[in-house]
Formats: structure tokens, sequence, C-alpha cells
């Protein structure tokens, strides 16, 4: 079932309507949103701070976020802040139903994301964001940013800047930026050290495997793991799949990071050799068809394929569906056969969608509460800028990531030392040496 405020009551649809599969899961969603809360210390103390000071009164705000219940408390936190907040889904299959209903619904904060919702559907979304005429955009993966320069330039003037939350966001950010593209001032969230660091690294790492054995409840120990890509994100993820037994087989393009795999203990090699030994194969790349039907003509029986980058692109799952002789979906929920000539069985999973918040939930709400600590924090910092900002993509000032660090550590427990007096004059001066 589908419910629209905007079907119910008959009006346009507008800002102020919403878009969940079932209200009826608002209940359950606030349960859960108020349990990712109790991991997000950081996030909480900033709520607090702006539900006195107020630092976004009178600013619309258009987020295009994974629904989940971590971006939830995110959006609770702008509105706390006085921000007039709608919120869309940055990926068909990432949201949460029972969260967007809730968000609708318990706290206020117009939603429009139903989970499996078709391209059509996710692209309605997207003109409903923008149909509140925002003054400050939120992205994760720059489709809001992407449509309102195609779909809707006569918003651009009265937009302050837009925040990015992921790499390949900012990957498409630079890109407009060299092309003469970009029309509004950009942060990109993803380049602060409390973000990439962390999110990507430690995020991304459990998450994807997580999804990887809900989806399929395979035993990762003794399995040929292939991680396309050793960014931060296939790092952290080839470190975890280690971790649990898997023997892990890394594919990379740039010769560091390839070296720094092989340092760091993992066989490299080309997809094409790797392609006839893995068991399970995740890109992480944020590049296109980095697994080619050549590729899987060539794997196992059995072989299981996904992607925990942004987009869908990075595994070619149209020529896959052209060239199986026969498909069966939903083996499993998020798992779907594919039968090659050659009688071997591909399984792929969450559509070749990202596999960490299709087939699960996403990053545990620790890691997001720094993410979006740092959101939040670079949000109020466009809003409260004197004069318009440079069109360009910016990065989070230093002084938001140290602070977002700093506290981190502090709700953990954890204290560090200070540099004294003599160790700072020390690093000043060049004059001691041998
Ligand atoms: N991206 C990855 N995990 C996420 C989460 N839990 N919430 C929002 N965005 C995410």
């Amino acid at each position: 079932m589908t419910k629209t405020a905007a079907t119910a009551t008959g009006a346009s649809p507008s800002a102020k309507n919403f878009d969940c599969k079932d209200p009826a899961l608002a209940t359950e969603g606030v349960r859960r949103i108020e349990w990712a809360a109790n991991d997000m210390p950081v996030l909480a103390k900033i709520r607090e701070r702006f539900e006195k000071e107020l630092p976004l009164r009178g600013i619309k705000m258009a987020c295009c976020l994974h629904v989940t219940a971590e971006t939830a408390n995110l959006m609770r936190t702008l509105k706390a802040g006085g921000g007039d907040v709608v919120l869309c889904a940055s990926n068909p299959l990432s949201t949460q139903d029972d969260v967007s209903a809730a968000l609708s619904l318990h706290y206020g904060i117009p939603t429009f994301a139903i989970k499996g919702e078709d391209n059509a559907t996710y692209y309605k979304h997207l003109q409903a964001a923008m149909a509140h005429a925002p003054n400050v955009t939120m992205d994760d993966g720059c489709d809001l940013v992407s449509a309102i320069h195609k779909d809707a330039p006569h918003l651009i003037p009265t937009i302050k800047g837009s925040m990015e939350e992921t790499t390949t966001g900012v990957i498409r950010l630079k890109a407009m930026a060299k092309d003469g593209a970009l029309r509004i001032p950009v942060v990109a969230v993803n380049e602060a050290d409390t973000k990439h660091l962390f999110d990507n690294r430690y995020g991304t790492g459990q998450s994807t495997l997580d999804g990887i054995i809900r989806a399929t409840d395979i035993l990762v120990a003794s399995k040929n793991f292939v991680v396309a890509g050793y960014g931060w994100c296939g790092r952290g993820f080839a470190a975890r799949a280690r971790g649990m037994g898997a023997q892990v087989i890394v594919t990379e393009i740039d010769p560091i990071k390839a070296l720094e795999a092989v340092m760091d203990g993992f066989r490299v090699m080309p997809m094409i050799d790797a392609a006839k030994i893995g068991d399970v194969f995740c890109t992480v790349t944020g590049n296109k068809h980095v697994i080619t039907t050549e590729h899987m003509k060539l794997m196992k029986d059995g072989a299981m394929v996904c992607n925990s980058g942004h987009f869908d692109i990075e595994i070619d799952v149209a020529g896959l569906k052209k060239m199986a002789k026969k498909e069966q979906r939903g083996l499993r929920r998020f798992v779907d056969a594919y039968t090659l000539e050659n009688g071997h069985r591909i399984y792929l999973l969450g559509e070749g969608r990202l596999v960490n918040l299709a087939c699960a939930e996403g990053h545990p709400a620790s890691v997001m509460d720094m993410s979006f600590a740092t959101q939040a924090l670079a949000t109020e910092w466009v809003v409260l800028q004197k004069s318009a900002l440079a069109v360009k993509v910016h990065d989070v000032p230093k002084t938001i990531d140290q602070w977002v660090g700093s506290l981190k550590l502090e709700t953990m427990g954890v204290k560090i030392d200070k540099l004294s007096k003599e160790q700072v004059e020390y690093l000043q001066s060049w004059q001691e040496g041998t």
C-alpha cells in the first residue's frame, strides 16, 4: 500500500505533502529512530544547542539522503535549529519505510521515500523536494543539485549553499565546477576527516559485510572475497572481511592504492584473473562497469556479485540480464539468480544497488553520529555566512572537524594528551637539529 497526503486530499503534489509506503509503520519507525539516537551523542549535543539558538530559523531546506533512522536524527536536528525541512530518498532501494512514515507523521518532517520505488517515483520525489523552494540543500550523490541545475534553475538565485555527503557526489560536483556548470556553493562534507576516515572505512566496512550476510546467510570464513577498489570504503571492507576469515583479493587501477593493498597483505590482481577464483565480489570504486559480462562469464557457479558504491553502474547488470538464459527473481529477499549459457549461476544481491542499505540498515548510528554532526555544523556555517559564499566546492572548516572529533572522543570516555609549551615552540622552530 502506498499512501500520499496528496492523493488522500486530492491536492496537487507539493512539499507540504508526503509519500510513504504505509503510515501504520510510523510507530515502529519512532522506536528505531530513538534507538539510533542513543548512539548519536555528538549530534544530540548540537540539537540541544540548536534548540536554544535557532541558527536555521527562516531557512527552507531540501535534503536528498538515504532515509534511515540515522538520517531521521539529522532531520530532527535541522528542524530543532529552526529549519523548515523536507526530505526525499537519495536512492530507490535504501529507504527504511518505517522511518519515512515516522518522519512525516510523528516528527512533522515531510518525507518522500518508499523502498523499491521505480525511477519515475524517485524523480517525482526529487521534484517534491524541489517544490519546497529551498534556501539550502543537502545531497548524498548530487542528484538534487543536478536536478535543480537541469530542471529548476529558477531556484538557484535564492540557494545559499548545498552540502554533499558522499565521494561520488563530490566527484560529480567537481566535474560540474570544472565544466563551469556549477552555479551554487557546495560544501564537500565527505572530505572532512570526521566523515570519510570513519564513515567510509568503518561504516562501509561493517555495513557491506552485514548486507551480504543478511542477504545470503553465507559463512564468510574460507570464502574468496574480491574487493574492487581500495579507497576508504574498499580498505574498510577488505579489513573486515579478512577479520571474519575470508581470503581477500583486491583489484585496483591506481598503482599507489594497489601497492598499499599488497603491503596490507592482500592479493592484488586484475579483475579478469580474480573473476575465475572469487566466491563473493563487491565493487566499491565509484566507477562504471567494473564487473562486465566478460568477467561474469568466467565466474564459478554460484558466485555472488554485489556493489557498495553509490550508483548501480559498477556491475553491468543490464548486460548480465541480456546474456542470461534464465532469470530467477527473489530466491531470497534481494537475491536474484542469473543462469548463463555455461550453466553457471550468478547471484546478484540488492539489484546491484548499495548492498549495505538495500540488504541491511546502512552504517551504524555511532559512525553516522560524526558524519551527521559535521553535516549539521556545515549547514550552520553556510547559513551564518555574512556574505555569499564563492560558487565552488568548499572544504568543511577545520575547526568543525576538530570539534566533532574531540567531542566524539569525549563521549567515548577517551582522553588524549596536549602539546606542552616546549613542544609547541619546538614545532615552530627550525634551529634545533642533530
Ligand atoms: N549511508 C550509509 N549508511 C547510512 C545510514 N545509516 N544513514 C544514512 N546514510 C547512510
